[in-house]
């Protein structure tokens, strides 16, 4: 990375000085993916997309890129990227868990018990091989629970298959999941990490409950279809519908849960789910290289037991862009401008902005008060300063937030 910006480096630029560059007339756009991202980049106006070797400003990248060029790319002060260079730490199964551990126990020093408790989200799990000897001293300790075993690595969700699985972790099962319909599912939500130290992240309003195909039982304890609830397995099953995409979206569950348990026990639930995205950011924001010009888009996955008590499964950096439906394509599609809308290559923002579309912020170094100013009232001694699952009325609020930016524009 640059030590002295007035020495010229290779980088995405080129050999040019920083300072003596032109102002953009555009911004210069790579992707190295080919799902609705690289449709919601090409319609961007001002946008252009480079190809190979071109200079670039953004770059939507992969994991596999990230690990082999990130450290020898020098990117001028504007330029942003995709990831945070040592994602993994909250992205692999293994080293999540890691990082809750510690930060459970640092929690326990300095805040007490009560908050240490916080951090139990997360269903017991072993790393193996290298824990193998703990799991089955546990194992042995309560022979009647059930341990799924999942791989580890990190793996894109649209590229489930082709990435070769190295090690695994066992896993607590989740034997009571909340059952709709008579079938499992789990949350998907989205989560935009613009820095970590300060930690500042936002929280999308929209995110979708994805149900397995097949009723839910514990005798059939092989059937994926009953038991993995995610859209890599769900569309492999013989009966997948892709238009149905076995989907619902968060508000619809929203307003579901809430006429079957009332308006109090879901705002507990949702306030538990901002507590998991918290303290998972916060158990890696000092372990993560915290670069400027990084910015990550995670997909988290939640699991809801009978007790309402929501579960972290695990968090994706590359969460699956590709549509299987139209509604999935627009809340995609949505959901990627309104990233764009943050990263704000363009230069729009004051940086004081409590909403952005369909995000909320939700960490600035600190709780958010919502817009009114107030911070809620803690429920269960969680505090929820977010609108998950609330309207998405992006448009309207976009309209509003650029509107002086348009006007000044056309003078
Ligand atoms: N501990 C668990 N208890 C119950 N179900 C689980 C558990 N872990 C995973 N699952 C199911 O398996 C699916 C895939 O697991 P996940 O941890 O998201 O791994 P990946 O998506 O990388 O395969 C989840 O969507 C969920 O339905
Ligand atoms: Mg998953």
């Amino acid at each position: 990375m640059a030590k002295n910006k007035n020495v010229n480096y290779k980088g995405p630029y080129g050999y040019q000085k920083m300072k003596e560059r032109e102002p953009r007339a555009c911004i210069r756009f790579k992707c190295a993916l080919t799902n609705t991202i690289l449709d919601v980049l090409r319609q961007r106006p001002g946008w252009v997309e480079v190809k190979e070797e071109g200079e670039w400003d953004f770059y939507w990248c992969d994991v596999r890129w990230l690990q082999e060029n990130f450290d020898h790319t020098y990117m001028d002060e504007h330029v942003r990227i995709s990831h945070f260079r040592n994602h993994y730490e909250l992205t692999r199964k293994n080293y999540v868990v890691k990082n809750l551990k510690r930060f459970r126990k640092q929690l326990e020093r300095d805040a007490g018990k009560l908050e240490a408790m916080k951090c139990d989200f997360f269903p017991k799990t072993f790393e193996m091989p290298s824990e193998y000897h703990l799991f089955v001293e546990e194992f042995r300790k309560n022979p009647g629970i059930t341990w799924i075993m999942k791989p580890d690595g990190v793996r894109l969700d649209d590229q489930k298959d082709e990435i070769p699985v190295e090690n695994y972790v066992a896993q607590r099962y989740i034997e009571n999941p909340y059952l709709i319909g008579g079938r499992k599912f789990d949350l998907r939500v989205y989560v935009l990490v613009m820095s970590y130290i300060p930690l500042k992240a936002w929280l999308y309003r929209d995110g979708f409950a994805r149900f397995s195909n097949t009723r839910f039982t514990l005798n059939t304890i092989d059937d994926h279809y009953v038991h993995l609830t995610n859209v890599a397995v769900q569309k492999t099953a013989p009966d997948y519908d892709p238009e149905k995409g076995c989907k619902w979206m968060i508000q619809q569950f929203r307003l579901y849960l809430t006429a079957k348990h009332g308006a109090e026990a879901v705002e507990i639930l949702f306030a538990e789910m901002d507590n998991i995205f918290i303290k998972s950011l916060q158990s890696v924001q000092k372990v993560i290289i915290s670069d400027k010009h990084c910015f990550e888009l995670y997909g988290y996955d939640i699991l809801i037991d009978q007790d309402l008590k929501p579960w972290l499964l695990e968090v994706n950096a590359s969460p699956s862009l590709t549509a299987s439906s139209q509604e999935d394509y627009e809340l995609k599609t949505h959901l990627l401008e309104d990233t764009l809308n943050i990263v704000d290559m363009e230069g729009r923002l004051t940086g004081k902005e409590k909403r952005v579309g369909g995000f909320d912020l939700m960490w600035n170094d600190g709780p958010v008060s919502r817009e009114d100013g107030n911070l809620d009232t803690p429920m269960n001694g969680f505090v929820a300063n977010t609108h998950l699952g609330y309207n998405n009325d992006r448009k309207k609020q976009l309209k509003q937030l650029f509107k002086p930016f348009q006007t000044q524009q056309k003078v």
